[in-house]
């Protein structure tokens, strides 16, 4: 296992999710009520932790904010071992580097219905059905933790921690954008970062 590549993507991939998706929440403040009111039915007061289970509109709410915001514009990154031609006829020689577009792809409307715009609980259970698509859940077309046998292994810890944190804010403060015009993100060669220029306004719920 590439500890090196767990000890410094984790944290900052950790960290930069988390803030896209406080980012949504102050863009999006209709979908605090509904969370809110899932975080009040599944967890106890002293309950610091997620089942990952439970709280199916969170769980979407995080998948479908890093769609939009993926902080890297690519995932899995692979070597070929051989000569290739894909099937659309791009060819590749061995030795050549290939990246799948993770960005685009989350952005494609080919795979996603009104792709470019935000719909918080897209990926929860529809009426009916017995199951949404997990945010941890790997699919090639949207491969958020890359593909295949190198997937993330540390996706599940990340996610519980992710959502730990979101509950932990939700439940205890309410936050807004100082500015909602003012850019949030800059880009530096393939990831996408957020500017430590944002100000988000916290103050201590009253309940
Ligand atoms: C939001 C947080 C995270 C995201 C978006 C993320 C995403 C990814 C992606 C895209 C890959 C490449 C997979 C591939 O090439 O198919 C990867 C690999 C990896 N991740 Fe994460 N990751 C996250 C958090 C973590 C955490 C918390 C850990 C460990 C505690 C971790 C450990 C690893 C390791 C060890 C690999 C290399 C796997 C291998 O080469 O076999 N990641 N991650």
């Amino acid at each position: 296992m590439s500890s090196n590549l767990a000890g410094f993507h984790a944290p900052i991939r950790y960290g930069r999710t988390l803030t896209y998706a406080l980012f949504d929440l102050c863009l999006h403040p209709e979908y605090l009520e509904p969370l809110r009111q899932e975080i009040h039915d599944n967890c106890t007061e002293e309950d610091g932790l997620v089942s990952d289970a439970d709280l199916l509109l969170l769980d979407s709410f995080l998948k479908e904010s890093s769609r939009l915001n993926g902080s890297e514009t690519i995932s899995l990154r692979r070597k070929a071992l051989k000569n290739f031609n894909f099937s659309d006829g791009a060819h590749i020689t061995a030795g050549d580097s290939v990246c799948v577009p993770l960005r685009a792809m989350g952005r494609d409307p080919a795979h996603f219905n009104d792709a470019h715009t935000f719909d918080g609980f897209r990926f929860a259970p529809k009426p009916g059905a017995r199951r949404g698509i997990k945010y941890t859940e790997n699919s090639p077309l949207y491969p958020y933790w890359g593909y295949g046998k190198e997937s993330c292994p540390g996706r599940f810890y990340a996610a519980v921690a992710i959502k730990t944190t979101l509950v932990y804010m939700l439940r205890n403060y309410d936050f807004k954008l100082a500015d909602e015009t003012a850019p949030r993100t800059f880009s530096w060669r393939t990831t996408i970062i957020p500017r430590s220029s944002t100000k988000l306004l916290i103050r201590r719920r009253e309940v």
